[in-house]
C-alpha cells in the first residue's frame, strides 16, 4: 500500500508507539489525525502538524464522537493503537470501574470503531485497518490478566473480521509489539525496544500489505508457540 496521499487516524497517537507511527506516516506523505485525552500532548501534536482530536475512548460516547469526526475526513487508514494496562491482583482490592474502562478502551473501542468506520474504509481504492494487540495476546502473563484478555480478544476479533473482509480492498493487520520503551512500561526493568523501531515495523507491514506485524521478540515467541504452546505459556506466565 502506498502511504503518500492517504488519510490516517491513529488512536493514542499523542504518545508512545502511536506517536512514532503517526510521525512515520506523516514523513511518508500521509495526512495524520491523532487522538488522546491529555491537552498538553494534543497541543504538542498540533504543533507538529497533526490534526489532534480530544477523545476518551474508554467510553461509548468518546468513541462515537471520534467516529463522527473521522467520517467527515474520508479515512484510508485506521490504527487502533490506544490502550492501557490495569491492576488486577486477586490478593488485593480490585477497582472494577477501572477494569471496565480498560476493557472498553482496549477491546470495545476497536470493535466499535471498526463497525462505524469499515464501511467508509472499504470504499477506498486501498485501505488498511490495524489493530495493535501484543505478544501477550499469544500467551498471557500472570501479572496482567485483564490486559492480556483484552489483547487476546482483539487478536481473535481481528482474525475473524479479516476473514469477513477477504476479497475487499481493506487489508486487516494485527500488530503485536514486544516490550517497548514507553510510559506504559516505565516501571518495568529489562530490555525494551525503542518505540521508533516498533513503529517502523508496523508501518512496513502496512506498506507490504501484510496481515501481521510480529514485532521484534514476538517473532521468536510465535515460533516457540508454534512448536510448543505449553512451553510458550510456561515462559510467558512469569514474564
Ligand atoms: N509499550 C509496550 O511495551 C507495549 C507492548 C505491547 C503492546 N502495546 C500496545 O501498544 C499500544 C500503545 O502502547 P504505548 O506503550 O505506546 O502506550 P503509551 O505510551 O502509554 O501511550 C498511550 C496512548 O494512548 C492514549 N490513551 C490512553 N488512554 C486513552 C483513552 N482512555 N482514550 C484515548 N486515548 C487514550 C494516550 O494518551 P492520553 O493518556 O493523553 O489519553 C497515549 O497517546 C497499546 O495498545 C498497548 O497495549 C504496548
Amino acid at each position: 500500500m502506498e502511504i503518500r496521499g492517504k488519510v490516517a487516524l491513529v488512536t493514542g497517537g499523542t504518545d508512545g508507539i502511536g506517536l512514532c507511527i503517526a510521525r512515520l506516516l506523516k514523513e511518508k506523505g500521509a495526512t495524520v489525525i491523532v487522538c488522546g485525552r491529555r491537552t498538553n500532548l494534543l497541543a504538542s501534536a498540533r504543533a507538529e502538524g497533526f490534526e489532534a482530536i480530544e477523545a476518551d475512548l474508554s467510553s461509548r460516547e468518546g468513541v462515537t464522537a471520534l467516529a463522527q469526526t473521522a467520517t467527515a475526513r474520508t479515512l484510508d487508514i485506521l490504527i487502533n493503537n490506544a490502550g492501557a494496562g490495569v491492576d488486577y491482583d486477586l490478593a488485593e482490592a480490585i477497582d472494577l470501574d477501572a477494569v471496565d474502562r480498560t476493557i472498553f478502551l482496549n477491546l470495545d473501542a476497536p470493535i466499535h470503531l471498526a463497525a462505524l468506520l469499515v464501511p467508509q474504509l472499504k470504499a477506498r481504492p486501498e485501505a488498511a485497518l490495524v489493530n495493535v494487540t501484543s505478544g501477550l495476546a499469544i500467551a498471557p502473563r500472570a501479572g496482567g490478566p485483564v490486559y492480556c484478555a483484552t489483547k487476546a480478544g482483539l487478536r481473535s476479533f481481528t482474525k475473524a473480521i479479516r476473514f469477513q473482509l477477504r476479497g475487499t480492498r481493506l487489508n486487516v493487520i494485527e500488530a503485536l509489539p514486544p516490550v517497548v520503551e514507553t510510559a506504559m512500561t516505565a516501571s518495568r526493568s529489562g530490555s525494551k525496544m525503542k518505540p521508533e523501531q516498533c513503529a517502523a515495523e508496523i508501518v512496513a507491514a502496512i506498506e507490504g500489505n501484510r496481515q501481521e506485524a510480529n514485532v521484534g521478540m514476538v517473532k521468536l515467541l510465535k515460533l516457540v508457540h508454534s512448536i510448543s504452546p505449553r512451553l510458550a505459556e510456561a515462559i510467558m506466565i512469569r514474564f
